[in-house]
């Protein structure tokens, strides 16, 4: 199965991603977390791409478009992945149908994640992640179950994303609403568009989205 997760920053893709991808035993290939890796590691491209993502900008189509060309060849996307952060232009979009078209697959479905603005921004403000294993966290809505521990491996290492604070996420939503909201009339076009309520707890958000995948529910 190949999934797009779509919605604005803080609408809770990557944490129902890691869930979903986790449930399909599939792959989540977070955008985000692929350049943030180039970052740290100060890669050529890190260096590249750095003030972009400081300033809540988007990184240009043909970088991004080569990225997911090449990760979908590894071998561990071949019985399906999730995309979480990727399409997030029309052109991106138009080059992710190329490729699958190219491979003999398609997309089976893209879930918008619809969130009130107001609430995004306590969301991007209060999460934060193991500096380990990655998993996602929030100071109010999703605690670690021990104070300070990594639910998933222990760690005691936990770090915020730099670009979480109220400037940049003021040029991300723009980048959002400018740029990514046009993909919703794209894939409504193609009728793989579905909804799911993002304001609900995190479990609930995730029980519709099985549902939906399950049963094929429309919006
Ligand atoms: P990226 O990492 O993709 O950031 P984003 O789209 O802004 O999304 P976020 O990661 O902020 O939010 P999310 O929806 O995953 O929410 P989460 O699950 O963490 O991209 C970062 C940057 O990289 C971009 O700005 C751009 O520069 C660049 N980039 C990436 N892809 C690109 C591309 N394709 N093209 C060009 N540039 C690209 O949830 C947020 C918090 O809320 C968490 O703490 C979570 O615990 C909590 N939470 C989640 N769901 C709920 C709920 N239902 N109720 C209560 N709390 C919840």
């Amino acid at each position: 199965m190949n999934l797009v997760l779509l919605g604005p920053p803080g609408a809770g893709k990557g944490t129902q991603a890691q869930a979903l991808a986790e449930r399909l035993n599939i792959v989540r290939l977070s955008t985000g977390d692929m350049l943030r890796a180039e970052v740290a590691a100060d890669t050529e491209f890190g260096r590249g791409i750095k003030a972009t993502i400081e300033a809540g900008e988007l990184v240009s189509d043909d970088l991004m478009i080569r990225l997911i060309g090449e990760r979908i060849e590894k071998p561990d996307c071949a019985s399906g992945f999730i995309l979480d952060g990727f399409p997030r232009t029309v052109g991106q979009a138009e080059a992710l149908d190329a490729m699958l078209e190219a491979r003999g697959l398609k997309l089976d479905r893209v879930i918008e994640i619809k969130v009130d603005d107001e609430v995004l921004l306590a969301r991007i403000t209060g999460r934060y992640t193991c500096a380990d294993c990655g998993a996602g966290y929030h100071d109010r809505f999703k605690r670690t179950k021990a104070d300070g521990v990594c639910d998933l491996c222990g760690s005691k290492r936990f770090v915020r994303r730099e670009d979480d604070n109220r400037k940049t996420v003021k040029a991300r939503f723009k980048a959002y609403y400018g740029q990514t909201a046009p993909l919703l009339p794209y894939y409504r076009r193609r009728n793989v568009l579905r909804s799911v309520d993002g304001m609900a707890p995190i479990c609930e958000v995730g029980r519709d989205m099985v549902k939906l995948l399950e049963w094929g529910q429309t919006d």
